[in-house]
Order: C-alpha cells, then sequence, then structure tokens
C-alpha cells in the first residue's frame, strides 16, 4: 500500500549493482502527479540508474518502484514495454532522433507505435512544430538539425503523444546555455500546460531552478528534501 495516493511515482529502498560496482544502494523517491522534480548529484553517483528503475528500463536488484499504485519492478517486460509507450515519455541528452526520419515523422513516431494512422499522426505532430519554435523544419532530418533544433524535437516526440510522466536525462547537457535555456522554458511550460509530472536528471543548477523540487543523489541514495518528506 502505498502512504498516499497522490504520489504518481514511488522507489523505496531502491539497490541496483552492474556486477561489482553498487550504482543505487537504496534509494527512495516520492514523486506527486503534475510536479516537476530535478534529480541533481555528482557525476557516478546513480542519476540515470535510479531514472532508469523509475521508468522501467531497468529492474532493480532489491526494493520497490510504483507507477500509479501499480509495482513496475515485478512487470513483465512486455507490459513493462506498453507501460513505457503509452504512459511515459523520454528525453535523453544527445535526442537520439531517427536519423532516417524527418523530423515530423520522428514527433509522429510514438503515435505510430501506439497505433494511430499515419495521416492522423502526421497532423498531431505537425503541431507540436509551431509551439517548439520550428514551423518549417518538419521536413528536415536530424543531420539538418542543430543541437536546439534536435533537443526540441525530441521533446515533442516525448510529449506528442500526452504521457503521464516526462523522463528526461540531462537534456540541455550538449546544448549551450542560452539554447538548454530555452529548451528547458519549453519543457517546463509544455509539461506545465499538459499537466505531466516530469523527473530530470540534471547538474546544472539554472535547470534544476525551474523544477518544483531538487533532490540530489549521492552514492547511491537520494538526499535531502525527499527523505524528509518520505519521513514525514
Ligand atoms: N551499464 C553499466 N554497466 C556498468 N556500470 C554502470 C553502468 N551504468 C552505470 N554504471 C555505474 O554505476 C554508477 C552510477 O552510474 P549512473 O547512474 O550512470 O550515474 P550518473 O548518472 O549519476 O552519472 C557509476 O559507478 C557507473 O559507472
Ligand atoms: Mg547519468
Amino acid at each position: 500500500m502505498s502512504e498516499r495516493d497522490d504520489f504518481i511515482i514511488e522507489a523505496r529502498d531502491v539497490a541496483l549493482s552492474f556486477g561489482e560496482t553498487p550504482a543505487l544502494r537504496g534509494a527512495n523517491l516520492a514523486v506527486a502527479a503534475g510536479e516537476i522534480v530535478a534529480i541533481m548529484g555528482p557525476s557516478g553517483s546513480g542519476k540515470s540508474t535510479l531514472l532508469h528503475c523509475l521508468a522501467g528500463i531497468l529492474t532493480p536488484d532489491s526494493g520497490e518502484v510504483r507507477f500509479d499504485g501499480r509495482r513496475v519492478d515485478t512487470m513483465r517486460e512486455t507490459e513493462r514495454s506498453t507501460l513505457r509507450r503509452d504512459r511515459f515519455g523520454f528525453v535523453f541528452q544527445f535526442g537520439q532522433l531517427v536519423p532516417e526520419l524527418t523530423a515530423a515523422e520522428n514527433v509522429a513516431l510514438p503515435l505510430l507505435l501506439g497505433g494511430a494512422r499515419r495521416a492522423e499522426a502526421l497532423v498531431r505532430a505537425g503541431q507540436w512544430f509551431g509551439r517548439l519554435g520550428l514551423d518549417g523544419l518538419q521536413g528536415r532530418r536530424s543531420g539538418e538539425l542543430s543541437g536546439g533544433q534536435a533537443q526540441r524535437v525530441a521533446l515533442a516526440r516525448a510529449l506528442v503523444a500526452e504521457p503521464g510522466v516526462l523522463f528526461a536525462d540531462e537534456p540541455t547537457g550538449s546544448l549551450d546555455s542560452l539554447t538548454g535555456e530555452q529548451v528547458m522554458d519549453l519543457l517546463v511550460a509544455s509539461a506545465r500546460e499538459q499537466g505531466t509530472t516530469v523527473v530530470i536528471v540534471t547538474h546544472e543548477p539554472r535547470v534544476a531552478a525551474c523544477a518544483d523540487r531538487e533532490v540530489v543523489v549521492r552514492d547511491g541514495k537520494v538526499t535531502s528534501l525527499t527523505t524528509e518528506r518520505l519521513a514525514s
């Protein structure tokens, strides 16, 4: 049972090692629906591993992960991949757009994978281009986009299916500070507009300042506000 049912994501005592290397050693985090949480912390502290556990990409060795009250860590892989496709959006440091597809096709991809018709998916994808200042770039391939443009396309792709949760791992990490700030502003504005919960890993205090709350991962544990909240 959850202590509070308004937490959409909960990780309890999550531990995960890669061979001999412990990446997480009992991490706890609870995120409320609609909340934007920034995960900070030194390189190698376990931020990405935690994000991947929350998102059902990695399975912890021990501990529990819940999304919307359901155990993610014990789900079968097929069920988990459906959950990721239908309820989660992802943005990584390097956009990871499919190079063979146009920007519009990249954005439409989650809708197509979810069974939408191509024409309808492209219309819905197209609506994001104006919203994110990408007008006219629908037909470009990733090699013909600047880093900031590619990240905005990646953001559109992450949000097009209106996911419950957006997971972002250093989404501005490869951008200059001005471009990064623009991408971050768009990410926060879009998420707030859609009521999307956001879990964002970043080492940039300026990015974290856009969040509702910051937590810090150190040596595979979450420190600061979160643990106080869980204990209260
Ligand atoms: N796929 C992997 N194989 C082996 N070790 C890994 C792997 N991913 C992460 N690690 C190790 O786990 C620890 C935490 O990594 P990570 O979660 O990527 O940290 P962060 O995102 O905070 O930089 C580090 O010691 C890292 O080297
Ligand atoms: Mg990382």
